[in-house]
C-alpha cells in the first residue's frame, strides 16, 4: 500500500497533504451560508452571514472561532451527540465537505464584538476571577486553563469564549448543569459547570461576553 506521503507527492499536490481530512472552501461555504441545506432556513438568517449571531434570540456567535470545533459541534447536531431542535434540521442534509466549506467560512469572519452597555463592576470582577484564576474553594479551575489566555481558544477542542453571546454562554453551562448538553469529550465541560452556581454563571457569561475577539483570527 502506497503511503499518505508519497500519495501526496505523486499527486503532486504538497499542499493539501497537511491536513486530514476533507478541507473547508469558505467560498462554497458561503454559498451555503445564504442558501442553507436546503430544508432549514439559511445559515445567515440567525447567524448573520458575518457570524456575529443575536444575543438577544440566542444565536450564537460563529465568527472567528475554530474551523474544527464548528466542524465537530455540525456533527454532533446531525449525529443527534448534541441536541437542538432548532440546529438538527438546518444540518441534517448537509455532507461532511458542506460542513467543512461552511465552518471555513465561519471560521474565516472576524466581526467585531459589538460595544455594549457597561456591567456592574462587582460582577465584572468576579467574572474576571473566574476566568482567570477559577474558585478554588468551589474547585472550579479557571476558564482560561483550557480555553487559553483571554479565554481566545486553543485549536479546535476549546472554542474562544471571548466575545461570544451572554445569553448563550449562560444557556449553555445551564445545558450542561442539567444534562441537557453532554457532547464534550471525557465531560471536561460537565465538570466545571456542574459546580457553578447561577451567579457565577451570570458573572462569568457577563465577563466574556465583554472581551475584544482577539489574536488567531
Ligand atoms: C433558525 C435559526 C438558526 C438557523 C437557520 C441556523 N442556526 Fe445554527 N444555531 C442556532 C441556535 C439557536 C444554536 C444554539 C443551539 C444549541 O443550544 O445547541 C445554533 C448553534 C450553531 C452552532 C454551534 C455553535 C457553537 O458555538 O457551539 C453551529 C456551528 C451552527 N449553529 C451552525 C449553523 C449553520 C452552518 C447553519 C446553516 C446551515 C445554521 N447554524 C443555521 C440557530 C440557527
Ligand atoms: C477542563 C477544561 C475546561 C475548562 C476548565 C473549561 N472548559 Fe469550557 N469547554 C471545554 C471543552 C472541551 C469545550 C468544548 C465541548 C465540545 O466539544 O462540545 C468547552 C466548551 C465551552 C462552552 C461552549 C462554547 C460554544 O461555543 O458552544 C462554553 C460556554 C464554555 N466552555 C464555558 C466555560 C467557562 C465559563 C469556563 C470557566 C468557568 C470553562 N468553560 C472552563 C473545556 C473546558
Amino acid at each position: 500500500m502506497m503511503n499518505a506521503k508519497l500519495g501526496c507527492l505523486l499527486a503532486g499536490a504538497l499542499v493539501f497533504c497537511g491536513m486530514a481530512h476533507a478541507a473547508g472552501d469558505a467560498q462554497r461555504g458561503q454559498t451555503i451560508v445564504m442558501q442553507g441545506d436546503g430544508s432549514g432556513a439559511p445559515c445567515l438568517a440567525c447567524h448573520g452571514l458575518d457570524g456575529a449571531g443575536n444575543d438577544a434570540a440566542g444565536f450564537p456567535r460563529l465568527a472567528g472561532l475554530d474551523a474544527g470545533y464548528l466542524e465537530k459541534q455540525m456533527q454532533d447536531y446531525r449525529t443527534g451527540t448534541r441536541q437542538s431542535a432548532i440546529m438538527a434540521p438546518n444540518v441534517d442534509n448537509l455532507d461532511d465537505q458542506q460542513i467543512a466549506d461552511v465552518a471555513a467560512w465561519y471560521a474565516s469572519q472576524t466581526a467585531a464584538v459589538p460595544p455594549l452597555p457597561d456591567a456592574d463592576s462587582e460582577l465584572m470582577a468576579h467574572g474576571e476571577r473566574l476566568a482567570t484564576r477559577g474558585d478554588w474553594d468551589s474547585y472550579v479551575v479557571p476558564c482560561e486553563t483550557c480555553h487559553g489566555p483571554g479565554s481566545e481558544g486553543v485549536g479546535s477542542a476549546f472554542p474562544r469564549l471571548a466575545g461570544q453571546h451572554a445569553g448563550y454562554i449562560k444557556q449553555q453551562l445551564q445545558a450542561w448543569k442539567s444534562g441537557a448538553r453532554s457532547n464534550d469529550p471525557d465531560q471536561l465541560m460537565l465538570a466545571i459547570a456542574a459546580r457553578l452556581s447561577d451567579e457565577q454563571i451570570e458573572a462569568v457569561a457577563t465577563y466574556l461576553a465583554r472581551q475584544p475577539m482577539q489574536g488567531d483570527l
